[in-house]
């Protein structure tokens, strides 16, 4: 079996009981642990001098953590830039918020490269080198000016947007020239996979082959032959489900409980960006107790949303907005024994929430697009079978296309947020539950070890040349 290489900005912490509850840490460090390996990307350090350190490297049984710093500059023009004021409003679809700057594209590729300078040496001639998301595109074409001739895959945690979106970006072609360097390149949705071949077709006039849902597409641009594929990505169902089990007798569930004095919990879980529609999701509840008083002092919503890329103008315009926002609300509403909104920027580990889901009656997932969604996904396989809750999820999520059997919304569609939440709270125990069932049978059948095992299989027969 071959050795796999792990790519992505960032990497997890090394001591396992800080891991995060994230699906990609999960699924990443099993994969490692089977056949042995490498998880190389960002330190998550900035440091004053120029980025040209060594890797540092860590040794955890047949894995390695391979670890760089990066410079203010390098930080600045790689992740707060590039990275997450063009690449990712772009990716989703908010185009009138991206910066355009030659600068940060640059830097882009100076970090990319030098990531690629500092990997090549570690690489032996039969892994498998498996990079991540929308920070290190260039990563594999770098690889391959240094020489390498390894497997390499891409897979892209966002959405993937229509060609018509992707043409704003100065040099898309370019950039779709370095995601074609890869072996396999993988999207959560056929959504975003058909995306990604209109624009090989109508911008570059490449050949596609359809080889069904579950082959893929072969595609022939740039000289080479690549093969894209959609691999929804999932969550470690079984586990959660027993996690959930057990954390619902948890101190913190139980305060929670005591906190509600018999009222009824809408969650919803978000970094604070404003991809995730958290002001429509405001306004929703603030509609749902509008239109549908008699919720007045019997509902509670439960946001929690810690704070992310803290640096980038629109993250800091969003943080406050969510504050005069939930202000506003709560004063509209409150009562002197019951505050609305309970608006929290700071993060829970995963059992805490695991608790906190299967208490709450309602999970909203609203964001206004989203590559896939894995709080969804948690909430669901949270939930007491027996008793579950309801889940409200925006069609723009990714999550959408297998959990139709929650209560699909537009995000955008404020009033009709709000009746899919009365709905929801009103919902009778058999519609729950057989709604519940049917989310589970997808997430037990395409948990996250099958994400990862058909990405992996998929990646091991490459090249597709
Ligand atoms: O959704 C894309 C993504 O890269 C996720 O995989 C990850 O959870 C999140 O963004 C992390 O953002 P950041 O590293 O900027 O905090």
């Amino acid at each position: 079996m071959s050795r796999l290489v792990v790519v992505s900005n960032r990497v997890a912490p090394i001591d396992e009981g800080k891991q995060a509850a994230g699906g990609l840490a999960v699924a990443v460090l099993a994969a490692l642990k089977k056949t042995g390996g490498i998880w190389f990307g960002w330190s998550g350090a900035v440091v004053e001098e120029e980025s040209q350190s060594e890797p540092r490297r860590t040794d955890v049984g047949r894995l390695t953590y391979a670890t760089l710093d990066l410079s203010r500059r390098d930080f600045e023009e790689y992740y707060n830039g590039f990275a997450n004021q063009t690449l990712w409003p772009l990716f989703h679809y908010r185009v009138g918020l991206i910066e355009v700057s030659r600068r940060t594209r640059e830097g882009y590729k100076r970090v990319n490269g030098y990531f690629a300078e500092k990997l090549a040496p570690l690489l032996q001639p039969d892994d498998m080198v498996w990079v991540h998301d929308y920070h290190l595109i260039p990563f594999g074409e770098e690889l391959r000016q240094r020489g390498c001739t390894q497997r390499m895959g891409f897979f892209l945690h966002t959405p993937f947007p229509a060609p018509e979106i992707l043409v704003a970006l100065p040099n898309h072609r370019e950039l779709i020239r370095e995601l074609c360097a890869y072996d396999l390149v993988g999207f959560h949705t056929q959504m975003d996979l058909r995306s990604f071949v209109d624009y090989i077709r109508q911008e570059l006039d490449g050949e596609v082959e359809d080889r069904g849902p579950e082959g893929g597409m072969l595609i022939h641009a740039f000289g080479r032959t690549l093969l894209a594929r959609a691999f929804p990505i999932s969550i470690d169902t079984d586990n959660l489900v027993s996690i959930a089990e057990t954390a619902v007798r948890s101190r913190h569930t139980e305060r929670l409980k005591e906190s509600l004095v018999g009222r009824r919990l809408i969650i919803g879980v978000d970094r604070l960006d404003y991809s995730k529609g958290l002001p429509q999701r405001f306004q929703a509840f603030e509609q749902l107790l509008a239109a549908y008083p008699e919720h007045c002092n019997r509902v509670s919503f439960l946001q929690v949303a810690p704070p992310s890329r803290e640096d980038v103008p629109e993250y800091i315009a969003i943080k406050r907005e969510l504050s005069e926002l939930s202000g506003r609300i709560n004063g509209r509403f409150a009562e002197f024994d019951w505050v609305p909104i309970r608006y929290l920027n700071k993060s829970f580990g995963r059992r805490v929430l695991a608790g906190f889901y299967r208490t709450a009656h309602v999970g909203l997932v609203t964001p206004l697009r989203d590559g896939m969604n894995l709080v969804a996904k948690e909430y669901v396989a949270c939930q007491d079978a027996d008793d579950p809750g309801v889940l409200v999820l925006s069609t723009f999520a990714g999550a959408a296309r297998e959990l139709d059997s929650a209560l699909i919304v537009n995000p955008f569609d404020i009033e009709a947020v709000a009746d899919a939440l009365q709905r929801a709270l009103t919902m009778p125990l058999p519609e729950r539950k057989e709604r519940h069932a049917a989310m589970m049978r997808i997430l037990r059948s395409h948990d996250i070890g099958w994400w990862r095992e058909s990405y992996v299989d998929a990646l091991t027969r490459a090249p597709y040349g």
